[in-house]
């Protein structure tokens, strides 16, 4: 399916249409555009209205030499503690299975073989560039923070991610970040005590590149709900 670039003009399309998108246009987002978007964010619901995030934007020449530290770290193999890991170990089914659907379709859709180790940590690589975005977000929170906090933050880039669609912009959240505390404190003014919890590329998407053509399945409403009357 061919990536939908209209902007969207309600909130079920721009659930629908959006998805990870994994390259992006040399195409920058207007500055009134972007903070428009994260004003607006700024309505995202938070237990007891905490509100536990810090947003660091990065454009221009701090998001260049970001990428640039970030991808040469990555492709020298360098491997660093991650502030949270992204899965549970021995992760158990169905997820398990999930995750790796979507490896598979993502490499098929690629043309990276199963087995091409190399290859798909190539592929991965692109995480280190924002997927060539034109923004770059990473979002950060206090160590203290509980689960009910992390969950704030899933909605307020769930926010983000939906505005996000009605500019006629694409995302990519990215839990990958989490990989390279050296990085962001190296260039981001981090508050005292706080940890990289998500980022996130923000751009147009490249609707000729065929990993935007990706459509991530998902399982039927009955799988994972219990109705009770
Ligand atoms: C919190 C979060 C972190 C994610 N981190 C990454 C990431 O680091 N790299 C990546 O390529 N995709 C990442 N994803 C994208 C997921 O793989 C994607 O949301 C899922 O496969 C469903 O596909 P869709 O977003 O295209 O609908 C992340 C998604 C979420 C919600």
């Amino acid at each position: 399916m061919t990536l939908n670039t209209t902007p969207s003009t309600d909130v079920t399309d721009a659930l629908e249409t959006r998805i990870t998108v994994r390259a992006f246009l040399d195409k920058a987002v207007p500055d009134d555009m972007l903070r428009a978007i994260l004003q607006t964010a700024m309505r995202s619901p938070s237990g007891g209205n905490l509100q536990p995030w810090k947003i660091h934007v990065m454009r221009g020449k701090t998001l260049a030499e970001f990428k640039a530290d970030a991808k040469v770290k990555t492709l020298s193999g360098q491997m660093e503690e991650p502030s949270h890991p992204a899965y549970p170990a021995n992760l158990w089914e169905p997820h398990r299975s999930w995750r790796y659907k979507l490896g598979m379709d993502m490499y098929d859709k690629i043309g990276v073989a199963r087995d091409d180790k190399i290859g798909r940590m190539m592929w991965l690589a692109n995480n280190a560039t924002f997927f060539d975005a034109p923004v770059g977000l990473i979002i950060t929170g206090d160590k203290r923070l509980e689960m009910p906090q992390h969950m704030d933050i899933g909605i307020l880039i769930q926010s983000i991610m939906l505005l996000a669609r009605e500019s006629g912009l694409h995302t990519a959240p990215q839990g990958w970040w989490r990989n390279w505390p050296s990085v962001t404190s190296h260039h981001l003014d981090i508050d005292k005590g706080h940890e990289v919890l998500v980022g996130m590329a923000i751009g147009y998407g490249d609707p000729e590149a065929r990993v935007n053509d990706l459509r991530a399945d998902r399982a039927e409403l009955v799988e994972v709900s219990k109705f009770y009357d």
